[in-house]
């Protein structure tokens, strides 16, 4: 009776907090399309995914495989976020062409610039291959064939659910694209690390490109014979925005999440590997911070760098207080000791949990140390430049030099160099050094405290010793040093102590995204997933973000942001205005937007918001996001285009392992705004003509 109850509790309760939780695999939508029915969405399942007709899915691209982008023309117009065309948009700039801080319009398609590089795909379609698997075909013989049917196809198969299911993915990939348009930084990154993953939020984090084809439609590699894609599908953009309470949809790449783990895991990120990155990378933002304020060329050569270091840091911060507050390792502790009951009495799973109890615990510690490797000497740039320094003056000696034969690492190889201050990364060098001995268990590992030993016994001894005598330190003294120097360089053992090989001061474990996904514990995962969906039948199971093309969908939802706060989900130019201020670096505007503010006359993307005519800049959803799915659709009830997503809230980022309705949020640029940069300060109409606004 008192189980039953509990069940029934739970039932409710649980069904509850995963309401609007989930990254939905597009060709089973029909599995969710009652739901999303239910919450507001007007189309139907083929609308979003189908394979015969055109679909919402044909306007979707994964950018360059790390971000996502959507169509907005029947010319192959591209949307993604700033921070997704970065890369693109810093290799085209130039010190004469700096289209990172004024922007970049094209007026024309022949101004278009091709970004050499990025590719974009779009899925053709996607189809379980479980059984072909099962019955003996290889996953690389089905993406091979897969690969024959269409010019230009990609072809993968994805494991979902550890392994218990197999999906193909074919995707047509086009190679040329060409960037079209892209705000100043000063719009594009405005707030920079001070405002990201925060909430109220001002910054235009987007950019356009377009896909091009050959002249009968195909993927083609760059060509001036090219022109713009004709997409099956694209997205019309609604100008209306969307209230409060309103339907919402994203449509996107997310790349990883593991809402599966244990408790085990939980607490190791929360309690061991979270804290450790978290402090050692505050103690050299800190010392970079410091560079960065004594000396403006050191604030430009690591902002990138700084941003780089923040970016995971502040997430990881946000991940340990969402924990923490929602009791995660506990609750799912419970779980596991409900599951155990359950499993009893069932041979296959009944030493399940055991198992991987004892996985965790044996490959924990040597996990552990091959980050605390990635955090610290592993970040030493000095080692990496004498790195480079070798490989290319060995590649130069046998006649091939990066110059000629790699312009790609030639150029990265300057840039390196370009941005590096040696004086600060000698500081740095010292702290990580120190923060391994802090962490390292035992104290510094023996190899690394032999070396210090020889340099006169502290870390700061021995770092001097090192940043006194390479000569890679600059490019100058690189290019001056024959080759037997460099070969010679003491900072090359650091490299080595510092590598995952035997060579190494690891214990042989590799570096993987996550300690689940070290192969002696992931391996039980699969038996584990099985079991879970006999033991919780009524858990709406999805599989964990993957990079794999996925639906998220929810409201337009503010959040209580502490007791009698609430964050509304809308922030305006208003705000944005406020906020301005040409003295700080991160919140210094172009004087057109100024500009634009004082005349009031918006045109047609202006909106009537609390009585005020303005602009709306940004706005929250509850959809569940995660790295990847910046640049993604953010859509409306009619599969319209309201927004791009960006981000999300400090406190929602623990959602890569539980997502909590109750706060958290994605946050997307409206189109509103960008139509009117696009239009007002890029002076780019020509783009917002070929668009389908509604
Ligand atoms: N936090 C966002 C995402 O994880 C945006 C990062 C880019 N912006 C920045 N200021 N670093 O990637
Ligand atoms: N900013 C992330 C991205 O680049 C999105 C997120 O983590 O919410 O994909």
């Amino acid at each position: 009776m008192k189980r039953t109850l509990l069940t029934l509790l739970c039932t409710l309760l649980c069904a509850s907090s995963f309401a609007d939780e989930g990254m939905w695999l597009p060709g089973l939508i029909r599995e969710r399309i009652g739901d999303m029915r239910s919450k507001g969405f007007r189309l139907t399942a083929e609308d979003v995914y189908s394979v015969n007709r055109a679909s919402m899915k044909d306007a979707v691209v994964s950018v360059g495989g790390f971000c996502t982008g959507e169509i907005v023309s029947d010319r192959g117009l591209l949307l993604t976020n700033h921070h997704c065309g970065y890369p693109a948009i810093q290799r085209l700039s130039s010190v004469d062409h700096d289209y990172l801080t004024h922007g970049f319009w094209a007026l024309s398609d022949t101004e278009e610039l091709p970004a050499e590089g990025l590719f974009v795909r779009i899925l053709v379609r996607m189809e379980e291959v479980t059984d072909r698997l099962a019955a003996g075909e290889t996953a690389a013989e089905i993406a091979a064939a897969a690969e024959r049917e269409g010019t230009g196809y990609r072809a993968a198969v994805e494991p979902m659910y550890y392994g218990n299911q197999h999906f193909l993915f074919v995707y047509e990939q086009f190679d040329d694209v060409r960037l079209v348009g892209a705000p100043p930084s000063s719009i594009g990154k405005f707030g920079g690390d001070t405002d990201n993953w925060m909430w109220p939020r001002h910054t235009g984090d987007f950019s356009v490109f377009r896909i091009y084809a050959s002249p009968d439609n195909r993927p083609a590699a760059y060509s001036p014979e090219n022109v713009p894609y004709r997409p099956r599908r694209h997205f019309a953009v609604s100008a209306r925005g969307a209230e409060e309470g309103a339907f919402t949809m994203i449509y996107g790449f997310p790349g990883n999440t593991q809402q599966y783990i244990l408790s085990d895991a939980v607490e190791y990120v929360q309690h061991r590997s979270d804290p450790m990155k978290i402090d050692l990378r505050t103690q050299r933002l800190d010392l970079i911070a410091a560079a960065q304020e004594a000396d403006p060329a050191v604030r430009i050569k690591y902002a990138a760098k700084h941003a780089l270091i923040a970016n995971p840091w502040k997430k990881w911060q946000g991940e340990v207080i969402g924990l923490e507050r929602l009791g995660t390792a506990d609750r799912k502790r419970d779980y596991e000791r409900r599951f155990a009951a359950w499993a009893a009495d069932k041979p296959e799973y009944a030493h399940l949990l055991d198992s991987m109890r004892a996985a965790y615990a044996a490959a924990a510690e040597p996990f552990f140390i091959a980050e605390l490797i990635n955090e610290t000497g592993r970040t030493i740039e000095l080692a990496l430049l004498a790195e480079q320094n070798l490989l290319r003056r060995r590649a130069a000696a046998a006649g091939t030099p990066w110059s000629e034969a790699k312009p790609e690492l030639e150029k990265q190889y300057l840039k390196l160099y370009d941005d590096y201050d040696a004086a600060l990364d000698r500081r740095l060098a010292k702290c990580v050094l120190h923060g391994l001995a802090h962490y390292y268990p035992g104290g510094m590992p023996r190899k690394m405290q032999d070396e210090i030993d020889r340099a006169g016994g502290t870390i700061d001894a021995y770092v001097d010793a090192l940043y006194d005598r390479s000569p890679s330190v600059s490019r100058e003294t690189a290019e001056a040093a024959d080759t037997a120097a460099l070969a010679a360089d003491p900072v090359l053992r650091l490299r080595k102590l510092f590598s995952f090989g035997p060579e190494g001061i690891g214990r042989g474990m590799m570096l993987r995204r996550n300690l689940s996904d070290v192969p002696s514990i992931e391996r039980w995962y699969r038996p584990y997933l099985r079991a879970l969906r006999a033991f919780d039948p009524g858990r709406a199971f999805f599989p964990d973000a993957n990079s794999t093309l996925r639906v998220a969908y929810g409201s337009v939802r503010g959040y209580d942001y502490a007791d009698g706060e609430y964050h509304k989900p809308l922030t305006t130019l208003d705000g944005l205005i406020a906020k301005d201020n040409p003295a700080i670096y991160d919140y210094d505007i172009p004087q057109s937007l100024r500009d634009l503010h004082a005349s009031g006359d918006y045109g047609r993307w202006s909106a009537l918001i609390d009585g005020r005519r303005t602009v709306p800049v940004c706005f929250l959803a509850d959809n569940q996001t995660t790295g990847g799915n910046s640049g993604s659709p953010v859509l409306n009830a009619r599969g319209e285009l309201i927004g791009i997503n960006f981000d999300r809230t400090w406190r929602s980022t623990m959602s890569d392992i539980e997502f909590d309705p109750e706060l958290c949020r994605n946050i997307a640029v409206d189109i509103r705004y960008v139509l009117t940069v696009i239009d007002r300060i890029g002076g780019a109409g020509r783009l917002i003509d070929e668009m389908t606004i509604r």
